[in-house]
C-alpha cells in the first residue's frame, strides 16, 4: 500500500515521495519576469524535501496575467529567469513543474494585498480582459471582458503551445495546464461564463472544444515521455454539482484520449455565488471519484496540511499525490515535519545533507 513517502512514477519522471507543492502566485514579478524573490522562494521550497514543485500560474500572454505582477512566459527573457529556477529546484532534489495559464475574464486585477479586485477601467496599470463571452464574473471582478473571436481563440492556443515549448527548453519536466479556477480555459467549459452560440459554446461537446484543442496542440510539442497534466475545477458548488461533475468526468476522459497523464482535481470558481464547503480534505472523495471514473492518477489540494490527512488520502487511494500549499508557506520544511509526525525512519534525511546530517544527530538524545 502506498503512503505519503512512497515514490511515484509518471512517464519518465520519478518523484521521491507523494508530496507536491501546488502552484501559488507570488505577485512579485515585473513585466512577467521572475527575480530574486522567486529564485529564493522556489529554492527554499525545493530544499524542504517534497517530490514535486509546480511553479505558480505563469501567463502565456500579457493579457493572460491575473495581476500586473504575475509571472509570464511569452518571451525569452522570462524563460531565462525561469531556467534558473527550474535548475535550482532540480539541484535541490525535487522535480521542477510549471503551470501555464491564461486568466481570461479574471485578468487585470490588483494584487491580493492591494484589494484583489479589478483595476478600474482607464487606469493604465490594467488592460482589457478577454473571455468566451462578454460576461463579467461579478463580485470584486465586475469588468466586462471582450468576447473572443475565432482568431483570438487560435492565437491564445498558439500562445499555450509557445509557452509549453519555452517551459521545456527552460528545463521543466512536468507541465500543468491551468484549466481551473474560473480562468480562461475553465470559463469556456462553464455555463456560468460561456454563452457562445458558435462551435465553442452550447453543449458539452462545444464547451469542451477550447480545452481539447489546446491540450492536443500542447501535447504535440510536449514530449511523450514527460508528464502533461491539467488542473481543473470539476464542480462549482452552485447547486448543480452532480451534473457538472459528470460532465467534467466526460471531459477529463476526452483529455485522457488526447494524452493527458494526470489531473489535479480542483474547484471551478466560476461564480461568486458558489457555496464551497471548506474543510480539511473536503475534496478527497471528489478526487477519488474522478480517479475511479477516469482511471487517471489524481492530485488535489485544499486542506491536506495535516500530515496524517495527506497520508490517509494516499493510503485510501483517494489521491496519488497530495498538494500541500499554504502549509509550505508556513513551514518550507513541511516534508520534514510530516516525516517526523508519521514516524518515518531517519526523518531528517528528507532534507539535503547539509541540514540532515546535523538534524539527525540533534534529535538523538545521546548526541545532544
Ligand atoms: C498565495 C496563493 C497563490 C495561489 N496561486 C495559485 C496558482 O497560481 N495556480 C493555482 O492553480 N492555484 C493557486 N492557488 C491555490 C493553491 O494551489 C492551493 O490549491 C490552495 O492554496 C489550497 O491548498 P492548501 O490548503 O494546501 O493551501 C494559490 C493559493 C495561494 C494561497
Amino acid at each position: 500500500m502506498a503512503n505519503l513517502f512512497s515514490p511515484f512514477q509518471l512517464k519518465d519522471v520519478a518523484l521521491k515521495n507523494r508530496i507536491a507543492i501546488p502552484p501559488m502566485c507570488q505577485y512579485m514579478a515585473i513585466d512577467g519576469a521572475a527575480n530574486d524573490w522567486h529564485q529564493v522562494h522556489y529554492t527554499s521550497l525545493a530544499r524542504g524535501g517534497s517530490g514535486l514543485i509546480i511553479v505558480e500560474a505563469t501567463a502565456v500572454a500579457p493579457e493572460g496575467r491575473i495581476t500586473p505582477h504575475c509571472l509570464g512566459i511569452w518571451n525569452d527573457t522570462q524563460a531565462e529567469q525561469l531556467r534558473a529556477i527550474a535548475a535550482a529546484i532540480k539541484a535541490s532534489g525535487a522535480v521542477p513543474g510549471i503551470q501555464i495559464a491564461h486568466a481570461g475574464r479574471k485578468a487585470s486585477a490588483n494584487i491580493p494585498w492591494e484589494g484583489d479586485d479589478h483595476i478600474p477601467e482607464g487606469d493604465t496599470r490594467g488592460w482589457q480582459p478577454i473571455a468566451p463571452s462578454a460576461l463579467a464574473f461579478g463580485g470584486l471582478l465586475p469588468r466586462t471582458p471582450t468576447a473572443m473571436t475565432i482568431a483570438d481563440i487560435q492565437r491564445v492556443q498558439q500562445d499555450f503551445v509557445a509557452a509549453a515549448r519555452r517551459a521545456l527548453d527552460a528545463g521543466f519536466e512536468w507541465l500543468e495546464l491551468h484549466f481551473a479556477h474560473g480562468y480562461l480555459a475553465q470559463s469556456f467549459t462553464s455555463v456560468h461564463s460561456n454563452l457562445r452560440t458558435d462551435e465553442y459554446g452550447g453543449n458539452l461537446e462545444n464547451r469542451g472544444r477550447f480545452t481539447r484543442e489546446t491540450l492536443a496542440a500542447v501535447r504535440n510539442v510536449w514530449p511523450e515521455h514527460l508528464p502533461l497534466t491539467a488542473r481543473f475545477g470539476v464542480l462549482e458548488y452552485d447547486g448543480q454539482d452532480e451534473q457538472t461533475l459528470s460532465e467534467s468526468i466526460q471531459l477529463v476522459n476526452d483529455w485522457k484520449q488526447l494524452g493527458l497523464d494526470m489531473l489535479s482535481v480542483s474547484i471551478g470558481f466560476s461564480t461568486p455565488a458558489a457555496q464551497i464547503p471548506w474543510g480539511p480534505a473536503f475534496l478527497a472523495p471528489i478526487a477519488q471519484r474522478v480517479r475511479n471514473e477516469t482511471q487517471l492518477p489524481v492530485s488535489s489540494a485544499w486542506g491536506f496540511g495535516a500530515p496524517d490527512l495527506a497520508d490517509q488520502a494516499i493510503r485510501h487511494e483517494q489521491l496519488d499525490l497530495a498538494m500541500i500549499g499554504r502549509a509550505h508557506l508556513e513551514n518550507p520544511n513541511w516534508t520534514y515535519q510530516a516525516a517526523k509526525e508519521l514516524h518515518q525512519e531517519n526523518p531528517a534525511w528528507v532534507l539535503p545533507p547539509p541540514y540532515a546530517h546535523w538534524l539527525a544527530r540533534y534529535h538523538d538524545p545521546k548526541q545532544r
